[in-house]
């Protein structure tokens, strides 16, 4: 019969013996929780060596002895001789310490202990082992199994027991709308939080699927309107850590690119409020992919330049765009669409140069407009082209780049590949 235990590692002596890549990973999973790992062992692989210099464990270089168990909480033993590690379960057996026996190819683990297969979400962790005798294969796919749910979002993983003090805020990149395209990583911050303080843009759409009693905030901002300050955003995000609380901050994109972002994590930092960023697909990259549009093309161009519409062109967007060695994308250009325009026009950037604005990327009522630079400003008009939306400038924006032509063969077709899967690693040993 096993018990599968929560075991406390962090500042315990834990005794690896063997050198190879089976007690190296066991070592660095051991020291990756807070052990004090010590190895055994005559020789060690390079990874060992490795977590030896880095500092993550004590080598000696020699033949294990029965003393070296004498003031551990747990061993492992993975030396591959037969002998040695039958020795090293006795030993511990004998000092009632329990004892992971890694094995071998023809020989079943002898321990009194093994290793779940693993997997972590946030600060929840799951383990899997087998009740009646060690099956690593079939543990690592019902942890696979688990950990894929986990990912998704599923769960809800909010803590049920207060942490005073503990609350914490996580910048999440929401990406440009669609829901599809919040990370598997913002998924899982969004399961873990009890408040959600969120943007007008972004992936709005997944505040309808939090579970009732998630707090959501909305300090959402419209251009040349803004109903919460930062400041004040930065207040409530600390404020609300102070209580215990998770806190995610939903943003649309990126938080990093034109997303306050750093002013936030500064505010926390300056509070003491431990912060964290999960990066989010940028509408910067996702509004030109999304309208077909590559913004760079082998043969066309190389380079890419993002920019805020409202500071008006940098000199360096517009030595690229009149040197064809860039693509600009501005963000932030609805408005300032006509005077971007003239100005660039005035600075001897080709009137025929392709624009694309492309607005509500990646949501249902995505549009994209293509016009000539000196048209697109009017052309944008007519439309009644709104915020928020992405310009693209540079000949990658021609709305024919991607249309076939009888210069571009079709590939040939190519013979199957046989595309093995690697074998599973080897755990719950
Ligand atoms: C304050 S910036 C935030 C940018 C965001 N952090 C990002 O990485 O996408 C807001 C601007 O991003 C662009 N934007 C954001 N989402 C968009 C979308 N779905 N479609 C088009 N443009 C978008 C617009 O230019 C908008 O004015």
């Amino acid at each position: 019969m096993t018990a599968l235990l929560g075991v406390e590692l962090a500042g315990r002596a834990v005794l690896v013996v063997g050198g190879g890549p089976v007690a190296a990973r066991r070592a660095q999973a051991l020291a990756d929780e807070g052990a004090l790992v010590r190895v055994v062992a005559p020789h060690v692989c390079e990874p060992l060596a490795d977590l030896v210099v880095a500092g993550g464990a004590r080598w000696s270089d020699r033949e294990v002895a029965e003393t070296d168990l004498d003031d551990v909480w747990l061993v492992h033993t993975a030396t591959g001789d037969r002998a040695t590690d039958a020795a090293v379960v006795a030993w511990a057996t004998a000092r009632r310490v329990f004892c992971v026996d890694a094995g071998g190819p023809r020989r079943p683990a002898a321990g009194t202990a093994r290793t779940p297969a693993t997997t972590h979400a946030g600060d929840v962790l799951v383990g899997v082992v087998s009740a009646a005798g060690a099956d690593p294969r079939r543990s690592v796919e019902v942890r696979d199994r688990l950990a894929a749910h986990l990912r998704a979002g599923d769960v809800d993983l909010r803590r049920r027991r207060a942490t005073a003090g503990q609350g914490r805020v996580v910048l999440v990149g929401g990406g440009p709308g669609d829901v599809d395209l919040l990370t598997v990583a913002g998924r899982r911050a969004l399961a873990e939080a009890d408040v959600v303080v969120a943007d007008r843009l972004g992936p709005v759409d997944v505040l309808d699927q939090l579970p009732a009693d998630v707090e959501v905030v909305d300090v959402g901002k419209s251009p040349g309107h803004h109903p919460v300050p930062q400041d004040e955003i930065n207040r409530l995000l600390v404020e609300q850590a102070q209580r215990g609380r998770v806190v995610v901050r939903l943003k649309g994109g990126d938080p990093f690119v034109y997303g306050r972002g750093g002013e936030e994590v500064l505010a926390c930092r300056a509070a003491g409020v431990p912060v964290s960023v999960v990066p989010g697909v940028s509408s910067a990259f996702a509004a030109a992919a999304a309208a077909g549009v590559p913004l760079t093309h082998r043969g066309v161009v190389g380079a890419v330049h993002v920019m805020n519409g409202t500071d008006g062109w940098s000199a360096a967007a517009l030595t690229g765009l009149r040197d064809r060695s860039c693509t600009v994308v501005v963000l932030m250009g609805v408005a300032a669409l006509p005077g971007l325009v003239r100005d660039a026009l005035a600075g001897g950037v080709d009137p025929d140069v392709p624009v694309a604005v492309v607005e509500r990327a990646t949501l249902p009522d995505q549009r994209v407009t293509h016009a000539p630079l000196h048209e697109v400003a009017a052309v944008a008009a007519a439309r009644g082209v709104r915020a928020p939306a992405v310009v693209v400038v540079g000949h990658v924006a021609a709305p024919d780049l991607l249309t076939p032509t009888v210069a571009d063969p079709a590939p040939e077709l190519v013979d199957e590949v046989d595309v093995t899967p690697p074998a599973p690693v080897t755990m719950d040993a």
